[in-house]
């Protein structure tokens, strides 16, 4: 790949998906771009590269879906969901009471694993949710990840990592050498393709927010404007849940951390007194949760 290839390539990515490459990451997108340029019968990158400034946006759709990096696994970190449990649920019961609707949202969803997660913690507190409208949105950019978040089927590697086996007899049906999790667990869930580059705030106002291993590959100035983003979405009581290598600290006072919960934050004008309620402008239909 030549250099102004790749700084062509390294532009696309940071403006289209905010994917912020070092100089030296060529090795990585020959890995992930020859196999697009071999399936469009182009001979290389350089190909590749022509297409795209000639316009074609299905190659460019394929080039910003192959550098996307969509690790994820049930119950990732396992503490992040001991927070939604321990602090952030009991919260919520509390402050929601009157309301009885609890909005979340995943806003780098991925594969389904962790909104899936968060739906079946919900499930486990069916009974102090009954009567409750609870919404889970998950969004991402790659509508390959949506699609395969939609169908909730899962292969043996990925059931075996992070899932508690009580879990995996509960909520998933084997078909074939795939889990699939169950269609209520699934209607507990709805999806929408998103980039965190863009506006969102036609989402609405929710409670609590899991953006999660999505904000590591951005530059400073990207995250510090999702942050502010984000804290105009989020409810003044409500919660924001980062990844174990992210944080505000250092970027911006529009969260704060939770004390003694690590990857957990809340709006920086927090103040326990204040009992504002939420409102989902244009909010989507909430999942129905049959049996709550
Ligand atoms: C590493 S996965 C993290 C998944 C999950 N949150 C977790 O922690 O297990 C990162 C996800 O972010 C998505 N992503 C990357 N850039 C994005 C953007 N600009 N807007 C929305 N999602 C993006 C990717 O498609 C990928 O599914």
């Amino acid at each position: 790949m030549t250099p102004p290839d790749y700084e062509y390539l390294r532009k696309f990515l940071k403006d289209n998906s905010g994917l912020d490459l070092s100089a030296d990451k060529q090795y990585l997108i020959e890995s992930r771009l020859l196999p697009i340029a071999r399936k469009a019968g182009l001979p290389g990158i350089t190909e590749l590269v022509l297409k795209m400034k000639a316009g074609s946006t299905p190659i460019a759709n394929q080039v910003i879906e192959a550098m996307t990096t969509n690790e994820t696994f049930f119950f990732r970190d396992k503490v992040p969901f001991d927070h939604f449990r321990d602090a952030i649920m009991p919260e919520i019961l509390q402050a929601r009471a009157g309301r009885r609707s609890i909005r979340i949202w995943c806003a780098a969803g991925s594969t389904g694993q962790e909104p899936y997660s968060l739906a079946m913690c919900l499930k486990e507190m069916s009974a102090a949710l009954a009567g409750w409208r609870v919404e889970i949105l998950a969004t991402d950019l790659s509508l390959e990840v949506i699609e395969k978040s939609k169908a909730g089927l899962y292969s043996q590697f990925e059931v075996q990592r992070g899932l508690p086996i009580q879990m995996l007899v509960k909520y998933f049906k084997q078909t074939g050498e795939f889990w699939q999790i169950s269609a209520e667990i699934r209607a507990m869930v709805q999806h929408r393709q998103l980039n965190l580059l863009h506006d969102f705030s036609q989402l609405g106002v929710f409670d609590v927010i899991f953006c999660r291993n999505v904000l590591i590959y951005f530059d400073q100035d990207t995250k510090i404007n999702i942050f502010r983003r984000l804290a105009k979405s989020t409810e003044s009581d409500g919660f924001l849940a980062l990844g174990a290598a992210e944080t505000v600290v250092g970027l911006t006072d529009v969260f704060k951390p939770y004390p003694e919960r690590r990857g957990l934050y809340r709006p920086g004008n927090f103040n326990p007194a204040s009992t504002k309620t939420a409102s989902g402008v244009n909010a989507p239909k909430a999942a129905a949760m049959a049996g709550m």
